[in-house]
């Protein structure tokens, strides 16, 4: 592809997890397999960022605007990554499709089920393509364990658990007016450890479980928080989906931080995935032990190749996160996540932590439980568990 013909991609947030995609569609362009086409936030970019984008050839003109709608309907880009609080998603990748934009939307997508079904309509309607940053559907471990159940290598699966115990500190919650919340001015925001940070888990879980995009999902949870203001930073949730229990079970609130794992139970086997660092472990119902081909495609790289050969299949197609949006939903009608009494909690370092945490995750994930069916290692929340 030359250089003038490659898809031009504005990108809308730069701070935070946009520093991100900053990074790596400067490293696509910097490959000629695309072009920026102009940044917009509120915030402008740290010098060093701006610096790297003026340093591009032609990147003295890239427009780089606080306002995402004039940015859009000036530059017209091929792509435009949002990369932008949950609840700004939907209005925004409405006004890229407007200007013919295809979409590269960070997950959660949307912050409801309503405003997901609008944009895969609109999205379909105006013949764009819309990929979700579920960078691990990009890992060619997680493809390789989800072709290992699909192939039976495990036996029938009895059940998948995810644990996840995660590090976050106060400032995590204070960094933005809509960190934590379930709503913000009225409009759904759903915010929480299982939609945002661990929404890769149930994804995850799901794609390896070879669930389909129009299968019937059915959600039981436990949300709990000691640190966020409105939604959870600890909490179980079964999916069953034809009878299959998908088990994910998470906290931000670890003494440390360790990395969330996929555990498939199968009737003749075992495969462990950590799905952020793309470890794919087990034994088969062969006995062989199984080993994960390292490695991920880059889901821009991936959006790119897609639009120039629609034969390479877009790796996270918004269709596609159906199943997970479910969650996402049944986590929406939940409302606040319940307060754990100030008794289950200890300081560490002046942080808030939940001591025994990352075992309890472990044990909800081997026994596909919920917390209340365990006995929690909080004795003062047993309480507010079985309340
Ligand atoms: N894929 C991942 O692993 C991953 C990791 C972290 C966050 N995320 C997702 O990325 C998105 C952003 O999260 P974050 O934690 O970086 O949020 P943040 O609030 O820390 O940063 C968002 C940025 O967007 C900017 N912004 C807000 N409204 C805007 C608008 N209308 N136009 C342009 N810019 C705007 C803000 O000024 C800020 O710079 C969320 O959807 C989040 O779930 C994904």
């Amino acid at each position: 592809m030359t250089v003038d013909a490659a898809p031009r991609v504005a990108l809308l947030g730069v701070h935070g997890f946009g520093r991100v995609h900053l990074d790596g569609l400067l490293r696509v362009a910097g490959t000629g397999a695309v072009r920026v086409a102009g940044l917009a936030d509120p915030r402008p970019p740290d010098p060093d960022a701006l610096e790297r984008v003026r340093a591009l050839p032609g990147g003295a003109d890239v427009p780089v605007l606080a306002d995402a709608a004039e940015l859009l309907d000036r530059v017209r880009p091929d792509v435009t990554i949002v990369s932008t609080p949950i609840h700004t998603h939907l209005p925004l990748a409405r006004l890229a499709l407007a200007a013919g934009s295809h979409l590269y939307v960070e997950k959660p997508p949307t912050a409801s089920m309503e405003q997901f079904r609008a944009l895969v309509a609109e999205a379909a309607a105006a013949g764009r393509v819309c990929q979700v940053g579920f960078q691990s559907f990009g890992s060619h471990a997680l493809a390789h364990a989800a072709r290992l159940v699909a192939d039976g290598a495990v036996g029938r699966v009895r059940g998948i658990g995810v644990h996840g115990a995660w590090v976050r500190e106060r400032s995590y919650f204070t960094r933005a007016a809509w960190a934590g919340r379930m709503e913000l001015d009225g409009a759904p925001v759903t915010d929480g450890a299982l939609t945002n940070p661990f929404a890769h888990a149930t994804a995850s879980a799901l794609r390896v479980a070879g669930v389909a995009d129009d299968a019937e999902v059915a959600v039981e949870l436990e949300r709990y928080r000691v640190l966020s203001p409105e939604s959870d930073d600890t909490a179980a949730a079964r999916l069953t989906v034809d009878g299959l229990p998908i088990v994910v079970a998470v906290t931000l609130c670890a003494p440390d931080q360790s990395p969330p794992r996929i555990v498939v139970h199968g009737e003749r086997g075992r495969l462990e995935l950590e799905y952020t660092t793309d470890t794919l472990t087990g034994r088969t119902a062969d006995g062989a032990e199984v080993s994960g081909p390292p490695g991920r495609a880059p889901l821009l790289d991936n959006l790119v190749a897609h639009l120039a050969d629609p034969a390479v299949p877009l790796l996270a197609p918004l269709a596609a996160c159906a199943p997970f949006m479910h969650l996402l939903e049944a986590v929406r009608r939940d409302g606040p996540a319940r307060p754990l009494p100030a008794e289950a909690v200890v300081l560490l370092d002046g942080r808030p932590v939940l001591p025994d945490a990352a075992a309890l995750v472990r044990d909800c994930a081997e026994n596909l439980s919920l917390f209340s069916e365990l006995d929690p290692p909080w004795p003062a929340a047993r309480g507010a568990l079985a309340g």
